[in-house]
């Protein structure tokens, strides 16, 4: 039986990988700034993360949410503290597409509201809500076309500022990356959010804060929207929070109050999961690594505005991006095949770095050195 062939893929076949290194069938060594798409947030493999997964392996691996699981409580509490967001409550699921479909969901139970701000360029999963509020025609299907969402221009106060003029009692959500990374790593202006955050409270709508790649710790903050220094009602969370192990969740403000069967879920917040999440916020915790994204991705940015040719170099902490000039066109497959060192793309022209927040001095050093190198090596 064939797989359904949904991704162009590189030819590689990675069998080993530790920290920020991965390693092919035939033993090449490989340089992993893309981070399996801002998956790996402690490094591939780390001992802990290992260990607490095998030792919970050898209890119980799964058991429905039809019982108390205390690791669920052990998760939540640590994620609050470390979050700076202990009075909100967590909701578990699997993938980040799922949390955003169940903030949405949510947001408009409590409203009782149907319709949803969201921004050019945004990208919030492939859930039939989730893909509603994705500004990507392509991935939309038919049953999915909706005249509840409402697009409007990333970083536009006056324009979301007139919509809520309009419409504002019908506004149920307003949903925000605070760095948009499949839109090419772009940053949400502070003052976008605090319009958010002000227009929200005055009519009454949800403002959802989706953190699925930029959060985590991924900017040196737990979360970038906190730049802004306003509090979303709802954080949605994914790629980073399990290291690779599939868990995501949503924390949602005290204000919103649970009821019995409205949000479920079968696999969510299991066991397994729950280990996997907890020695991701412990490595985290024991390891400085927020501080860690902070300080190398400062590094990166300051080398990467010396190369002239690349343009618009952008991001906060670990989360980069910059323009490609037509003149290098095969940059990103060049750093690959020659340097050995992988990194993500946003079209039409933009390298994403999107490493662990382990990302040490001496990796980021041979990174720019590579990209000297290919620079300078190329024709044009
Ligand atoms: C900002 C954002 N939201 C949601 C998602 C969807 O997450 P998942 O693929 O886990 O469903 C992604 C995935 O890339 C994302 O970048």
């Amino acid at each position: 039986m064939p797989l359904f062939d949904v991704y162009p893929i590189q030819d590689i076949t990675i069998v080993k990988a530790k920290g920020s290194r991965v390693w092919d069938q035939q033993g090449q060594e490989y340089l992993d700034l893309y981070g399996g798409h801002a998956v790996i947030s402690i490094g591939h493999s780390h001992p802990h993360w290992v260990e607490r997964i095998k030792t919970q392996l050898d209890k119980i691996a799964f058991y429905s949410n039809s019982i108390r699981i205390p690791l669920q409580q052990e998760l939540a509490t640590k994620l609050g503290t470390l979050a700076g967001k202990p009075n909100y409550q967590l909701f578990l699921c699997n993938s980040g597409a799922e949390a955003n479909e169940n903030a949405l969901k949510l947001a408009s139970f409590y409203t009782g509201r149907k319709k949803i701000i969201a921004f050019t360029k945004a990208f919030h999963g492939r859930t039939s809500l989730a893909v509603a509020v994705t500004d990507n025609k392509n991935i939309i299907a038919p049953v999915n076309e909706t005249e509840n969402v409402i697009f409007l221009p990333f970083n536009d106060v006056a324009a979301l500022t007139e919509c809520f003029q309009k419409q504002g009692k019908e506004i149920a959500a307003v949903i925000t990356e605070g760095i948009q990374g499949v839109g090419g790593i772009q940053v949400a202006d502070d003052s976008f959010l605090q319009a958010i955050r002000l227009l929200c409270t005055q009519y009454g709508a949800i403002y959802i804060a989706d953190s699925v790649q930029c959060g985590y710790g991924r900017s040196g903050k737990f979360f970038s929207h906190d730049y802004a220094g306003v509090q979303a009602d709802i954080y949605s969370m994914a790629k980073g929070m399990g290291n690779g192990f599939p868990v995501a969740g949503i924390l949602i403000t005290p204000q919103i109050p649970a009821k019995h069967f409205q949000l479920g879920t079968t696999f969510g917040g299991n066991h397994l999961a729950c280990a996997a999440a907890l020695a991701v916020l412990e490595v985290m915790e024991a390891e400085n690594l927020m501080d860690n994204a902070l300080n190398m991705g400062s590094w990166l940015m300051e080398q990467l505005n010396q190369f002239p040719q690349l343009k618009n170099v952008r991001g906060r902490g670990l989360m980069l991006g910059f323009d490609v000039p037509d003149t290098l066109p095969d940059l990103k497959k060049s750093l690959l095949t020659r340097q050995h060192i992988f990194t993500g793309e946003a079209k039409p022209n933009v390298i994403r770095l999107l490493p662990s927040l382990t990302l040490t001095q001496a990796d980021a050093a041979q990174f720019i050195s590579s990209l000297q190198q290919e620079i300078q090596s190329s024709p044009n």
